[in-house]
């Protein structure tokens, strides 16, 4: 026990030197939406980081490029191995390489699943606020869109079950669940999920668990519970999505993968891809298989970073920033604030401040906005003394 914890400190004072999150690495210029979208404000939207992606991420590239051939990708044993540990250790599942499905990012499985699920009289659901496709989806299959806003009880967001159950119909076809939640931070309990599967059951819903931020659990006590995790007898109508993009600021590189237990669901996902998607960016494959096998000293380095910033941006909003109320997030870099006393924030602070946020109402709740703390501290806290100066 000794040794282990020994081990701990050493690869953490190890990890400490290593890893700097702290200096600036220079955005601009470089073809990122992030920064040179709006290169006159300073952004604090879109979720990536300004992070540099961990060293062995970086060397694989290196490797894969030095080949100097990049014809037509396909998922490499590495890549698949490396998955399958990583759910079989990380996430405690075992799963088949069958279940498997590779994707060019999440996104475009957000919008596969629509269209091979719902036709035009049909539904789609999920509860807001929420990530903006999440409410947009839907157009690519010319169906209807259903939203129930979450709860807020006792200083934590959850379901509205009841609302839920009035507005579901039985044209719905599909719940599209975030978990964690972005942007409410929230990491739904293996109890809240089980009662979401149940309501999926009950109206005959595929339940598509979009788990892209689930290596970014900033309070160990909030254990993930991932949709491969729940009750077998549920299994036949999850479709659950990862990626290594956000953990790891790859995002650019497009890579992301769906476990579909079901045979007849799997094939009816695939078929929707039609010829609408490319094949995937020869790049992202290496990048994933170098992210789950060996960079989970840089993640734990990196969560420990985000939520000295988590806490330190709760205090400043709530010490320094009246009028602005926040709960702190469980997961993610995303803080989600109230300011709907001064309209709408997002638009207010870009005009005072010349601050790039992320607008509430594209989240389909107007008066809030969406800060993204994953950068280093002190810019962090440059944004947030903007904020406090232009109340
Ligand atoms: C919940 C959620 N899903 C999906 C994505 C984007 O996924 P991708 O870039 O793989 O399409 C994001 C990006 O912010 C997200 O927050």
């Amino acid at each position: 026990m000794l040794e282990f914890i020994c081990l701990l400190h050493h690869r953490r004072y190890i990890g400490a030197v290593i890893f700097d999150f702290d200096t600036p690495i220079p955005r601009r210029g470089t073809g990122n939406i992030k920064y040179d979208r709006r290169p006159e404000l300073d952004p604090f939207w879109v979720a990536d980081m300004d992070f540099a992606s961990c060293p062995e991420i970086l060397e694989a590239l290196h490797r894969r490029v030095d080949h100097g051939i990049f014809g037509y990708a396909q998922a490499h044993d590495g890549l698949n191995d490396a998955i399958l540990s990583y759910l079989d250790t990380r996430r405690r599942a075992t799963v088949p390489l069958s279940h498997i499905v590779h994707l060019g990012g999440l996104v475009p499985a957000l919008s596969l699943a629509a269209r091979a699920f719902c036709h035009a009289d049909e539904a789609v659901m999920t509860c807001t606020p929420v990530y903006p496709p999440f409410i947009g989806v839907h157009h690519d299959a010319h169906c209807e869109l259903i939203t129930v806003d979450h709860s807020f009880e006792d200083n934590t967001w959850t379901f509205d079950w009841e609302s839920m159950e009035k507005a579901v119909t039985p044209k719905t076809r599909i719940f599209i669940l975030c978990n964690p939640q972005n942007p409410i931070g929230r990491v739904f309990t293996r109890e809240e999920l089980i009662q979401l599967a149940e309501f999926c059951e009950r109206h005959d819903l595929i339940l598509i668990s979009d788990e892209i931020h689930c290596d970014l659990i900033l309070d160990p006590e909030a254990e993930h519970v991932s949709g491969i995790n729940l009750p077998e007898r549920f299994q036949n109508r999850i479709i659950t999505l990862m990626a290594p993009s956000k953990t790891w600021n790859i995002a650019g590189l497009g890579y992301a993968f769906a476990i579909i237990p079901d045979d007849s669901v799997r094939r009816r996902f695939c078929a929707a891809r039609g010829h609408t998607l490319s094949e995937i960016n020869a790049l992202s494959y290496y990048a994933a298989e170098a992210a789950y096998r060996h960079g989970e000293p840089w993640r734990q380095e990196l969560l420990a970073y985000l939520k000295g910033n988590r806490d330190t941006l709760v205090e400043f909003i709530r010490s320094r920033c009246p009028g602005l109320s926040i709960e702190p997030g469980q997961a993610t870099y995303l803080a989600w604030i109230k300011g709907s006393s001064l309209g709408n924030p997002a638009q207010h602070f870009e005009k005072t401040a010349g601050l790039f946020l992320s607008d509430g109402a594209f989240f389909q709740w107007p008066g809030w906005f969406r800060f993204n703390f994953g950068c280093p501290r002190a810019r962090m806290l440059e944004g947030l003394e903007k904020i406090a100066a232009h109340l």
